[in-house]
């Protein structure tokens, strides 16, 4: 019996980090399974190996008002091009990452049936996005939702202002978390630490051993909340089949 139980606890464990480790979510424009892009663009080339998007959603990655979300940076003004480019690296990340698996959560929104919270960031990346946006403005502090959309592109809503970034944002990590309601966590994480997500990378992707080492360490977790669970009923049976 017990063995059993522990094959079966192995067993299900394995198949899950799996399926985490190398998955697409289910949302608005992610290839079902991931797989090699050779064509992907630009800023989304990194991800060309194996990818969650394809070469069409790469190449729209880079556009203004693409027709991947029709999303318009320029709500206060024209983004300052230092800034933009890190609003397609953080796009070719959301939609080409195949290793956000450990984040990603069921939700029920019209255009997407899953979504990705508290993935943990570098420090670098935060920053840096910070520091080349601080000069820009705008009007929202949380980007997904909000907006006034009456005329086919997102306006700044009527009560809002713009305003400068570092009012909005003070401090990188308010803005890499709540410009997409938490779908990053800010961390004091390096690159070089294995133990965050880099948006900005080169050569082979770094963040698939990253989110195995969150998947193995959340489902240490699992396992003992499983087996402390399951001992009692264990033992009570035994006791009465005797
Ligand atoms: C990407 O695909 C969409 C939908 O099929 C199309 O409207 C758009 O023109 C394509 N973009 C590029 C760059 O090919
Ligand atoms: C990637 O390579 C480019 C060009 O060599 C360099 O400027 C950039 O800093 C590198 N980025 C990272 C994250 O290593």
């Amino acid at each position: 019996m017990w063995f059993v139980l522990a094959s079966l606890l192995a067993l299900s464990s394995g198949a899950l980090s799996l399926d985490q480790l190398n998955i697409c979510m289910d949302a608005k424009h992610h290839k079902k399974d991931p797989g090699p892009e050779g064509q992907l663009y630009l800023q989304c080339a990194p991800w060309r190996d194996n990818a969650c998007c394809t070469a069409n959603t790469s190449i729209e990655a880079h556009d203004d008002n693409s027709y991947l979300y029709n999303f318009n940076w320029n709500h206060c003004g024209v983004m300052s091009t230092q800034c933009k480019k890190h609003f397609t690296q953080d796009t070719c990340f959301y939609e080409c990452s195949p290793h956000l698996g450990p984040w990603i959560q069921i939700v029920d929104q019209s255009w997407r049936k899953e979504r990705i919270l508290d993935v943990p960031l570098c420090k670098e990346d935060c920053h840096s996005w910070w520091e080349d946006c601080k000069n820009d403005y705008t009007c929202k502090t949380d980007w997904h939702k909000g907006w006034d959309w009456s005329s086919g592109i997102n306006k700044c809503p009527a009560n809002s202002k713009c305003r400068k970034w570092t009012e909005v944002y003070p401090t990188p990590q308010s803005m890499c978390e709540q410009i997409w309601s938490n779908s990053y966590l800010y961390t004091t994480h390096s690159k070089t630490s294995g133990r965050c997500m880099q948006l900005w990378f080169n050569g082979s992707n770094p963040n698939g051993k990253v989110a195995e080492y969150y998947l193995n360490n959340a489902q240490q977790h699992q396992s003992f909340a499983l087996t402390a669970l399951l001992l009692p009923a264990f033992a009570s049976l035994s006791v009465m089949m005797h």
